[in-house]
Protein backbone atom coordinates (compact mmCIF):
# COMPACT_ATOMS: atom_id res chain seq x y z
CA UNK A 1 0.00 0.00 0.00
CA UNK A 2 1.01 3.48 -0.51
CA UNK A 3 1.96 5.73 2.06
CA UNK A 4 -0.84 7.93 2.37
CA UNK A 5 -1.02 11.53 1.72
CA UNK A 6 -1.78 13.07 5.27
CA UNK A 7 1.11 10.93 6.70
CA UNK A 8 3.68 12.08 4.48
CA UNK A 9 2.41 15.49 5.37
CA UNK A 10 3.23 15.10 9.00
CA UNK A 11 6.35 13.09 7.90
CA UNK A 12 7.43 16.69 6.07
CA UNK A 13 6.17 18.61 8.76
CA UNK A 14 8.30 16.52 11.37
CA UNK A 15 11.64 16.64 9.42
CA UNK A 16 11.33 20.68 8.99
CA UNK A 17 10.85 21.15 11.68
CA UNK A 18 15.03 20.21 12.70
CA UNK A 19 16.66 19.84 9.48
CA UNK A 20 17.23 23.74 8.57
CA UNK A 21 20.39 25.09 7.80
CA UNK A 22 21.07 28.81 7.33
CA UNK A 23 22.58 29.44 3.97
CA UNK A 24 24.64 32.41 5.69
CA UNK A 25 26.40 29.40 7.57
CA UNK A 26 28.16 28.29 4.17
CA UNK A 27 30.18 31.54 3.95
CA UNK A 28 30.95 31.52 7.49
CA UNK A 29 32.52 28.39 7.72
CA UNK A 30 34.29 28.74 4.43
CA UNK A 31 32.30 25.88 2.99
CA UNK A 32 33.22 25.30 -0.43
CA UNK A 33 29.28 24.85 -1.46
CA UNK A 34 29.40 22.20 -4.45
CA UNK A 35 33.11 21.44 -4.21
CA UNK A 36 33.78 25.28 -5.58
CA UNK A 37 36.23 27.83 -4.47
CA UNK A 38 35.39 31.92 -3.75
CA UNK A 39 35.87 32.40 -7.67
CA UNK A 40 33.83 30.12 -8.43
CA UNK A 41 36.37 27.72 -10.18
CA UNK A 42 36.51 23.95 -9.10
CA UNK A 43 38.15 23.01 -5.98
CA UNK A 44 41.28 21.12 -7.27
CA UNK A 45 41.19 17.12 -6.33
CA UNK A 46 42.87 15.13 -8.03
CA UNK A 47 45.69 14.65 -11.69
CA UNK A 48 44.56 13.30 -14.87
CA UNK A 49 45.89 12.56 -18.21
CA UNK A 50 42.63 11.28 -20.19
CA UNK A 51 40.69 14.56 -20.64
CA UNK A 52 40.75 18.52 -19.83
CA UNK A 53 37.75 21.15 -20.07
CA UNK A 54 39.33 24.89 -20.44
CA UNK A 55 37.03 27.46 -19.60
CA UNK A 56 38.83 30.58 -17.70
CA UNK A 57 42.56 30.67 -16.85
CA UNK A 58 43.62 32.79 -13.30
CA UNK A 59 45.75 35.97 -14.36
CA UNK A 60 46.84 37.63 -11.62
CA UNK A 61 44.96 35.70 -9.34
CA UNK A 62 41.64 36.48 -11.23
CA UNK A 63 39.31 34.32 -12.79
CA UNK A 64 39.44 35.53 -16.80
CA UNK A 65 37.46 34.03 -19.57
CA UNK A 66 38.13 32.61 -22.68
CA UNK A 67 36.81 30.36 -25.57
CA UNK A 68 35.80 26.78 -23.94
CA UNK A 69 38.30 24.18 -24.97
CA UNK A 70 37.75 20.17 -24.53
CA UNK A 71 40.74 17.89 -25.16
CA UNK A 72 41.01 14.64 -25.02
CA UNK A 73 44.76 13.29 -23.79
CA UNK A 74 45.93 16.83 -25.17
CA UNK A 75 44.03 16.20 -28.27
CA UNK A 76 41.48 19.15 -29.18
CA UNK A 77 38.34 17.69 -29.93
CA UNK A 78 37.82 19.44 -32.84
CA UNK A 79 41.17 18.12 -34.24
CA UNK A 80 39.77 14.50 -33.47
CA UNK A 81 36.25 15.37 -34.77
CA UNK A 82 37.87 17.16 -38.44
CA UNK A 83 40.44 14.10 -38.66
CA UNK A 84 37.17 11.31 -38.99
CA UNK A 85 35.56 14.16 -40.88
CA UNK A 86 38.29 14.46 -43.44
CA UNK A 87 38.19 10.94 -43.86
CA UNK A 88 34.44 10.13 -43.47
CA UNK A 89 34.96 7.63 -41.14
CA UNK A 90 33.23 6.83 -37.92
CA UNK A 91 35.63 7.89 -34.79
CA UNK A 92 33.69 7.16 -31.82
CA UNK A 93 35.67 3.49 -31.33
CA UNK A 94 38.94 5.81 -32.17
CA UNK A 95 37.40 7.66 -29.29
CA UNK A 96 36.95 5.33 -27.11
CA UNK A 97 40.57 3.89 -27.76
CA UNK A 98 41.98 6.91 -27.04
CA UNK A 99 40.66 7.62 -23.95
CA UNK A 100 41.47 4.39 -22.71
CA UNK A 101 44.85 3.82 -23.18
CA UNK A 102 46.52 7.12 -24.23
CA UNK A 103 47.28 7.79 -27.98
CA UNK A 104 45.89 7.45 -30.86
CA UNK A 105 45.52 3.80 -32.38
CA UNK A 106 46.91 2.97 -35.77
CA UNK A 107 44.88 1.73 -38.26
CA UNK A 108 46.00 -1.87 -37.66
CA UNK A 109 45.20 -0.98 -33.94
CA UNK A 110 42.21 0.32 -34.58
CA UNK A 111 40.47 -1.98 -37.21
CA UNK A 112 41.46 -5.11 -34.69
CA UNK A 113 40.05 -3.20 -31.53
CA UNK A 114 37.00 -2.19 -33.65
CA UNK A 115 36.74 -6.58 -33.92
CA UNK A 116 37.47 -6.55 -30.32
CA UNK A 117 34.19 -4.73 -29.51
CA UNK A 118 32.00 -6.02 -31.77
CA UNK A 119 32.90 -9.40 -30.27
CA UNK A 120 32.17 -8.25 -26.76
CA UNK A 121 28.55 -6.84 -27.82
CA UNK A 122 26.38 -9.85 -27.19
CA UNK A 123 24.71 -10.02 -23.66
CA UNK A 124 25.35 -13.13 -21.64
CA UNK A 125 22.56 -15.83 -22.32
CA UNK A 126 19.01 -14.90 -20.96
CA UNK A 127 20.10 -11.58 -19.85
CA UNK A 128 17.53 -9.90 -22.29
CA UNK A 129 14.83 -12.46 -21.03
CA UNK A 130 15.85 -12.20 -17.39
CA UNK A 131 17.22 -8.71 -16.80
CA UNK A 132 15.42 -6.50 -19.45
CA UNK A 133 12.23 -7.75 -20.47
CA UNK A 134 11.08 -9.28 -17.50
CA UNK A 135 10.86 -5.75 -15.19
CA UNK A 136 10.44 -2.98 -17.66
CA UNK A 137 10.88 0.49 -16.50
CA UNK A 138 9.39 3.80 -17.48
CA UNK A 139 12.73 5.43 -17.79
CA UNK A 140 15.53 4.26 -19.75
CA UNK A 141 18.76 5.54 -17.56
CA UNK A 142 16.81 4.02 -14.89
CA UNK A 143 17.15 0.43 -16.68
CA UNK A 144 20.41 1.14 -17.85
CA UNK A 145 21.94 1.44 -14.40
CA UNK A 146 20.18 -1.57 -13.06
CA UNK A 147 20.67 -3.66 -16.08
CA UNK A 148 24.43 -2.43 -15.43
CA UNK A 149 24.46 -3.54 -12.11
CA UNK A 150 22.97 -6.97 -12.87
CA UNK A 151 25.52 -7.65 -15.16
CA UNK A 152 27.57 -8.13 -11.98
CA UNK A 153 26.03 -11.88 -11.27
CA UNK A 154 27.32 -12.91 -15.16
CA UNK A 155 30.76 -12.04 -14.27
CA UNK A 156 33.06 -14.81 -13.25
CA UNK A 157 35.67 -12.78 -11.54
CA UNK A 158 33.43 -9.03 -10.98
CA UNK A 159 35.28 -7.76 -7.91
CA UNK A 160 39.11 -8.12 -8.61
CA UNK A 161 40.40 -4.48 -9.06
CA UNK A 162 43.86 -5.55 -11.35
CA UNK A 163 44.11 -3.99 -14.74
CA UNK A 164 43.54 -6.98 -17.02
CA UNK A 165 40.19 -7.52 -14.93
CA UNK A 166 38.65 -4.32 -14.96
CA UNK A 167 39.78 -3.36 -18.39
CA UNK A 168 37.91 -6.56 -19.52
CA UNK A 169 35.07 -5.48 -17.37
CA UNK A 170 35.32 -1.77 -19.18
CA UNK A 171 35.29 -2.93 -23.09
CA UNK A 172 32.78 -5.33 -22.54
CA UNK A 173 30.24 -2.79 -20.96
CA UNK A 174 31.69 -0.20 -23.12
CA UNK A 175 30.27 -2.69 -26.74
CA UNK A 176 27.39 -4.08 -24.53
CA UNK A 177 25.67 -0.78 -23.81
CA UNK A 178 24.11 0.35 -26.62
CA UNK A 179 22.15 -3.12 -26.93
CA UNK A 180 21.08 -2.97 -23.31
CA UNK A 181 20.02 0.42 -24.59
CA UNK A 182 17.71 -0.17 -27.40
CA UNK A 183 16.29 -3.30 -25.64
CA UNK A 184 15.36 -1.66 -22.74
CA UNK A 185 13.53 0.95 -24.72
CA UNK A 186 12.07 -1.71 -26.56
CA UNK A 187 10.32 -3.25 -23.46
CA UNK A 188 9.50 0.35 -22.57
CA UNK A 189 7.73 1.23 -26.01
CA UNK A 190 5.27 -2.46 -25.38
CA UNK A 191 4.56 -2.46 -21.84
CA UNK A 192 4.35 1.53 -21.40
CA UNK A 193 3.02 2.85 -24.81
CA UNK A 194 1.31 -0.12 -25.79
CA UNK A 195 3.56 -0.17 -29.15
CA UNK A 196 5.15 -3.31 -30.69
CA UNK A 197 9.06 -4.66 -29.52
CA UNK A 198 11.53 -5.33 -31.70
CA UNK A 199 15.05 -7.17 -30.93
CA UNK A 200 16.97 -7.09 -33.95
CA UNK A 201 19.97 -8.77 -34.01
CA UNK A 202 23.00 -6.49 -34.29
CA UNK A 203 25.62 -6.72 -37.30
CA UNK A 204 29.41 -7.39 -36.26
CA UNK A 205 30.18 -5.14 -38.93
CA UNK A 206 28.47 -1.96 -38.01
CA UNK A 207 30.31 0.76 -36.19
CA UNK A 208 28.59 1.76 -32.50
CA UNK A 209 26.62 4.58 -34.04
CA UNK A 210 25.17 1.91 -36.86
CA UNK A 211 24.44 -0.19 -34.31
CA UNK A 212 22.09 1.93 -32.41
CA UNK A 213 20.24 3.26 -35.08
CA UNK A 214 19.61 -0.08 -36.60
CA UNK A 215 18.36 -1.32 -33.15
CA UNK A 216 15.97 1.43 -32.60
CA UNK A 217 14.36 1.24 -35.93
CA UNK A 218 11.58 -1.26 -36.98
CA UNK A 219 12.77 -1.55 -40.66
CA UNK A 220 16.67 -1.09 -39.67
CA UNK A 221 17.47 1.51 -41.86
CA UNK A 222 19.26 4.40 -41.97
CA UNK A 223 21.15 7.14 -44.15
CA UNK A 224 25.17 7.38 -44.14
CA UNK A 225 24.24 10.79 -42.79
CA UNK A 226 22.51 9.77 -39.77
CA UNK A 227 24.90 7.40 -38.74
CA UNK A 228 28.10 9.56 -39.12
CA UNK A 229 25.96 12.47 -37.25
CA UNK A 230 25.15 10.01 -34.21
CA UNK A 231 29.01 9.22 -34.52
CA UNK A 232 30.03 12.64 -33.90
CA UNK A 233 27.67 13.25 -31.15
CA UNK A 234 29.02 10.17 -29.32
CA UNK A 235 32.73 11.75 -29.73
CA UNK A 236 31.82 15.26 -28.39
CA UNK A 237 29.98 13.28 -25.75
CA UNK A 238 32.68 10.73 -24.50
CA UNK A 239 34.52 12.72 -22.22
CA UNK A 240 34.79 15.69 -19.85
CA UNK A 241 37.11 15.65 -17.34
CA UNK A 242 37.30 13.74 -13.83
CA UNK A 243 35.41 16.79 -11.90
CA UNK A 244 32.65 16.19 -14.05
CA UNK A 245 29.37 14.99 -11.92
CA UNK A 246 28.96 11.51 -13.22
CA UNK A 247 32.99 10.91 -13.85
CA UNK A 248 33.54 12.31 -9.95
CA UNK A 249 30.76 9.80 -8.92
CA UNK A 250 32.62 7.02 -10.48
CA UNK A 251 35.63 8.04 -9.37
CA UNK A 252 34.49 8.37 -5.75
CA UNK A 253 33.03 4.93 -6.39
CA UNK A 254 36.12 3.61 -7.85
CA UNK A 255 38.18 5.29 -4.75
CA UNK A 256 36.63 2.63 -2.33
CA UNK A 257 37.72 -0.37 -4.23
CA UNK A 258 34.28 -1.18 -5.38
CA UNK A 259 33.45 -2.88 -8.05
CA UNK A 260 33.14 -1.93 -12.17
CA UNK A 261 29.37 -2.42 -12.32
CA UNK A 262 28.99 -0.48 -9.07
CA UNK A 263 31.05 2.43 -10.03
CA UNK A 264 29.32 2.66 -13.69
CA UNK A 265 25.98 1.85 -12.56
CA UNK A 266 26.40 4.99 -10.00
CA UNK A 267 27.85 6.91 -12.81
CA UNK A 268 24.84 6.66 -14.62
CA UNK A 269 22.42 7.47 -11.66
CA UNK A 270 24.21 10.97 -11.91
CA UNK A 271 24.07 11.85 -15.73
CA UNK A 272 20.48 10.98 -15.46
CA UNK A 273 19.92 14.33 -13.12
CA UNK A 274 18.80 16.95 -14.98
CA UNK A 275 21.58 19.67 -13.89
CA UNK A 276 23.89 17.06 -15.99
CA UNK A 277 22.97 14.42 -18.80
CA UNK A 278 19.07 15.01 -18.05
CA UNK A 279 19.30 18.55 -19.91
CA UNK A 280 19.27 17.73 -23.24
CA UNK A 281 15.27 16.67 -22.65
CA UNK A 282 14.76 19.35 -20.16
CA UNK A 283 16.36 21.46 -23.20
CA UNK A 284 13.86 20.46 -25.89
CA UNK A 285 10.71 20.21 -23.14
CA UNK A 286 11.50 23.90 -22.04
CA UNK A 287 11.52 24.47 -26.23
CA UNK A 288 8.09 23.33 -26.59
CA UNK A 289 6.63 24.95 -23.23
CA UNK A 290 8.11 28.31 -24.36
CA UNK A 291 6.20 27.71 -27.84
CA UNK A 292 3.27 26.95 -26.21
CA UNK A 293 3.01 29.92 -24.01
CA UNK A 294 5.14 32.96 -26.24
CA UNK A 295 2.88 34.50 -29.34
CA UNK A 296 6.02 34.84 -30.75
CA UNK A 297 8.90 33.60 -29.83
CA UNK A 298 10.90 35.52 -32.27
CA UNK A 299 10.51 38.80 -30.38
CA UNK A 300 13.21 38.72 -28.06
CA UNK A 301 11.14 40.91 -25.75
CA UNK A 302 8.59 38.25 -25.44
CA UNK A 303 11.41 35.73 -24.89
CA UNK A 304 13.18 37.41 -22.15
CA UNK A 305 9.27 37.79 -20.04
CA UNK A 306 8.97 34.40 -20.37
CA UNK A 307 12.30 33.27 -19.76
CA UNK A 308 12.36 35.35 -16.28
CA UNK A 309 9.02 33.80 -15.28
CA UNK A 310 11.66 30.28 -15.29
CA UNK A 311 14.27 32.19 -13.54
CA UNK A 312 11.33 32.81 -11.14
CA UNK A 313 9.94 29.32 -10.78
CA UNK A 314 6.78 30.91 -12.10
CA UNK A 315 6.83 28.72 -15.45
CA UNK A 316 7.74 25.59 -16.87
CA UNK A 317 8.93 23.55 -14.52
CA UNK A 318 9.49 25.63 -11.68
CA UNK A 319 13.10 24.58 -10.89
CA UNK A 320 14.16 28.49 -11.76
CA UNK A 321 16.67 26.53 -14.43
CA UNK A 322 17.23 27.57 -17.98
CA UNK A 323 17.96 24.47 -19.17
CA UNK A 324 21.23 24.05 -22.11
CA UNK A 325 22.40 27.45 -20.63
CA UNK A 326 25.36 27.88 -18.33
CA UNK A 327 28.28 25.53 -17.31
CA UNK A 328 30.52 25.12 -14.14
CA UNK A 329 33.57 25.60 -16.09
CA UNK A 330 32.67 26.84 -19.62
CA UNK A 331 32.25 30.94 -19.75
CA UNK A 332 32.69 32.42 -23.26
CA UNK A 333 31.56 28.89 -25.11
CA UNK A 334 31.18 25.30 -24.68
CA UNK A 335 33.29 23.33 -27.75
CA UNK A 336 30.43 20.78 -27.74
CA UNK A 337 27.90 23.38 -27.89
CA UNK A 338 29.19 25.15 -31.14
CA UNK A 339 29.84 21.38 -33.17
CA UNK A 340 26.30 20.75 -32.45
CA UNK A 341 24.61 24.19 -33.32
CA UNK A 342 26.44 23.71 -36.65
CA UNK A 343 25.07 20.36 -37.07
CA UNK A 344 21.64 21.68 -35.92
CA UNK A 345 21.70 24.25 -38.77
CA UNK A 346 22.33 21.59 -41.16
CA UNK A 347 20.24 19.08 -40.27
CA UNK A 348 17.01 21.55 -39.14
CA UNK A 349 16.03 23.75 -42.26
CA UNK A 350 12.25 23.52 -42.21
CA UNK A 351 8.91 23.15 -40.76
CA UNK A 352 8.95 22.59 -36.23
CA UNK A 353 12.49 21.29 -36.51
CA UNK A 354 13.60 24.94 -38.05
CA UNK A 355 10.87 26.62 -35.56
CA UNK A 356 12.71 24.78 -32.78
CA UNK A 357 16.13 25.75 -33.57
CA UNK A 358 15.22 29.22 -34.21
CA UNK A 359 13.51 29.38 -30.86
CA UNK A 360 16.63 27.57 -29.13
CA UNK A 361 18.93 29.87 -30.78
CA UNK A 362 17.33 32.87 -29.13
CA UNK A 363 17.31 31.19 -25.95
CA UNK A 364 20.73 31.55 -26.25
CA UNK A 365 20.62 35.03 -27.20
CA UNK A 366 18.95 36.44 -24.62
CA UNK A 367 19.63 34.24 -21.51
CA UNK A 368 22.76 35.64 -20.84
CA UNK A 369 21.81 39.05 -20.31
CA UNK A 370 18.52 38.10 -17.71
CA UNK A 371 20.84 35.83 -15.87
CA UNK A 372 23.97 38.42 -15.39
CA UNK A 373 20.89 41.09 -14.58
CA UNK A 374 19.31 38.33 -12.29
CA UNK A 375 22.92 36.99 -10.54
CA UNK A 376 24.39 40.19 -10.66
CA UNK A 377 27.45 38.32 -11.58
CA UNK A 378 29.72 39.06 -14.46
CA UNK A 379 31.02 35.81 -15.40
CA UNK A 380 29.91 35.33 -19.09
CA UNK A 381 27.50 32.21 -19.42
CA UNK A 382 26.80 30.51 -22.66
CA UNK A 383 25.18 27.71 -24.45
CA UNK A 384 26.14 24.25 -23.21
CA UNK A 385 26.25 20.67 -24.95
CA UNK A 386 22.92 19.80 -24.25
CA UNK A 387 20.74 23.16 -25.66
CA UNK A 388 20.93 22.08 -29.47
CA UNK A 389 21.81 17.82 -28.62
CA UNK A 390 18.13 16.90 -28.30
CA UNK A 391 17.11 19.02 -31.26
CA UNK A 392 19.79 17.15 -33.13
CA UNK A 393 18.06 13.31 -31.98
CA UNK A 394 15.55 14.58 -33.16
CA UNK A 395 16.42 15.35 -36.49
CA UNK A 396 17.67 11.64 -36.86
CA UNK A 397 14.05 10.40 -35.69
CA UNK A 398 15.60 9.17 -32.33
CA UNK A 399 13.38 9.37 -29.36
CA UNK A 400 13.28 11.27 -26.31
CA UNK A 401 13.29 8.71 -24.38
CA UNK A 402 17.14 7.96 -25.90
CA UNK A 403 18.50 11.10 -25.73
CA UNK A 404 19.96 11.00 -21.95
CA UNK A 405 20.64 7.21 -22.61
CA UNK A 406 22.78 8.10 -25.76
CA UNK A 407 24.71 10.49 -23.28
CA UNK A 408 25.19 7.19 -21.36
CA UNK A 409 26.35 5.42 -24.02
CA UNK A 410 29.52 7.77 -24.77
CA UNK A 411 30.42 8.70 -21.81
CA UNK A 412 30.87 5.45 -20.37
CA UNK A 413 34.43 5.38 -22.38
CA UNK A 414 35.20 8.53 -20.26
CA UNK A 415 33.73 6.83 -16.45
CA UNK A 416 35.53 3.85 -17.66
CA UNK A 417 38.87 5.83 -18.50
CA UNK A 418 39.01 7.54 -15.37
CA UNK A 419 37.73 4.49 -13.13
CA UNK A 420 41.08 2.77 -14.53
CA UNK A 421 42.67 5.98 -14.00
CA UNK A 422 42.01 6.19 -10.41
CA UNK A 423 42.59 2.94 -9.36
CA UNK A 424 45.75 2.92 -11.13
CA UNK A 425 47.23 6.20 -9.94
CA UNK A 426 45.50 7.16 -7.10
CA UNK A 427 45.38 4.94 -4.27
CA UNK A 428 43.19 7.18 -1.70
CA UNK A 429 39.67 6.71 -0.41
CA UNK A 430 38.04 10.04 -1.57
CA UNK A 431 36.66 11.62 1.73
CA UNK A 432 35.79 15.22 1.99
CA UNK A 433 34.40 17.15 5.39
CA UNK A 434 30.82 18.41 6.23
CA UNK A 435 31.01 20.48 9.26
CA UNK A 436 28.01 20.00 11.89
CA UNK A 437 25.95 22.94 12.82
CA UNK A 438 23.14 21.54 15.85
CA UNK A 439 22.43 22.61 18.91
CA UNK A 440 23.38 19.77 20.87
CA UNK A 441 20.72 17.12 21.69
CA UNK A 442 20.91 14.70 24.84
CA UNK A 443 19.45 11.80 24.52
CA UNK A 444 16.22 10.86 26.57
CA UNK A 445 14.57 7.45 27.05
CA UNK A 446 11.57 7.12 25.71
CA UNK A 447 9.23 7.60 28.37
CA UNK A 448 10.57 10.76 29.39
CA UNK A 449 10.13 12.23 25.77
N1 LIG B 1 19.47 28.78 -15.30
C1 LIG B 1 19.29 29.31 -14.08
N2 LIG B 1 20.28 29.55 -13.20
C2 LIG B 1 21.52 29.26 -13.59
C3 LIG B 1 21.80 28.72 -14.87
C4 LIG B 1 20.72 28.46 -15.72
N3 LIG B 1 20.90 27.92 -16.92
N4 LIG B 1 23.13 28.53 -14.98
C5 LIG B 1 23.67 28.93 -13.83
N5 LIG B 1 22.71 29.36 -12.98
C6 LIG B 1 22.89 29.80 -11.61
C7 LIG B 1 23.43 28.64 -10.79
O1 LIG B 1 22.39 27.79 -10.33
C8 LIG B 1 24.18 29.32 -9.69
O2 LIG B 1 23.26 29.73 -8.71
P1 LIG B 1 23.67 29.62 -7.15
O3 LIG B 1 24.86 30.52 -7.00
O4 LIG B 1 22.43 30.11 -6.46
O5 LIG B 1 23.98 28.19 -6.87
C9 LIG B 1 24.71 30.57 -10.35
O6 LIG B 1 23.91 30.76 -11.53
C10 LIG B 1 26.17 30.44 -10.75
O7 LIG B 1 26.32 29.34 -11.53
P2 LIG B 1 27.72 28.80 -12.05
O8 LIG B 1 28.69 28.71 -10.92
O9 LIG B 1 28.10 29.57 -13.25
O10 LIG B 1 27.32 27.36 -12.52
P3 LIG B 1 27.04 26.07 -11.64
O11 LIG B 1 28.25 25.25 -11.72
O12 LIG B 1 26.46 26.37 -10.32
O13 LIG B 1 25.91 25.38 -12.51
C11 LIG B 1 24.94 24.20 -14.28
C12 LIG B 1 26.23 24.77 -13.71
C13 LIG B 1 25.24 23.53 -15.60
C14 LIG B 1 24.38 23.14 -13.29
C15 LIG B 1 23.95 25.36 -14.46
O14 LIG B 1 24.45 26.24 -15.42
C16 LIG B 1 22.58 24.87 -14.84
O15 LIG B 1 21.81 24.44 -13.99
N6 LIG B 1 22.24 24.90 -16.17
C17 LIG B 1 20.98 24.39 -16.62
C18 LIG B 1 21.02 22.87 -16.66
C19 LIG B 1 21.91 22.38 -17.77
O16 LIG B 1 21.80 22.81 -18.91
N7 LIG B 1 22.76 21.41 -17.46
C20 LIG B 1 23.64 20.80 -18.43
C21 LIG B 1 25.07 21.13 -18.14
S1 LIG B 1 26.16 20.53 -19.42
Amino acid sequence: MDIPFDVLSSLCDEFKKYNYIDPSDFTRYHVKRGLRNEDGSGVMVGLTRVCSVRGYVIDDGERVAVPGLLSYRGIDINDILDGAEQDDRFGFEEVIWLLLFGSLPSREKLDWFRGVLADARELPPYFAEDMIIKAPSRNIMNKLGRSVLALYSYDDDPDSTNLENVLRQCIELIARMPAIMSYAYQVKRRHYDGKSMFFHPLDANHSIAECILSSIRPDRAFTDLEAKTLDRCLMLHADHGGGNNSTFTARVLSSTGSDTYAAISAAIGSLKGPRHGGANIKALEMAEDIAAHVKNPADDGQLADYLTHILRKEAFDGTGLIYGMGHAVYTLSDPRAIRIKKMARALCTEGKLAERLALLEAVERVTPQLLASRRGSEKPICANVDLYSGLVYSALNIPVDLFTPIFAVSRIAGWCAHRIEEITTNGKIIRPAYKAVWEKQIYRPLNER
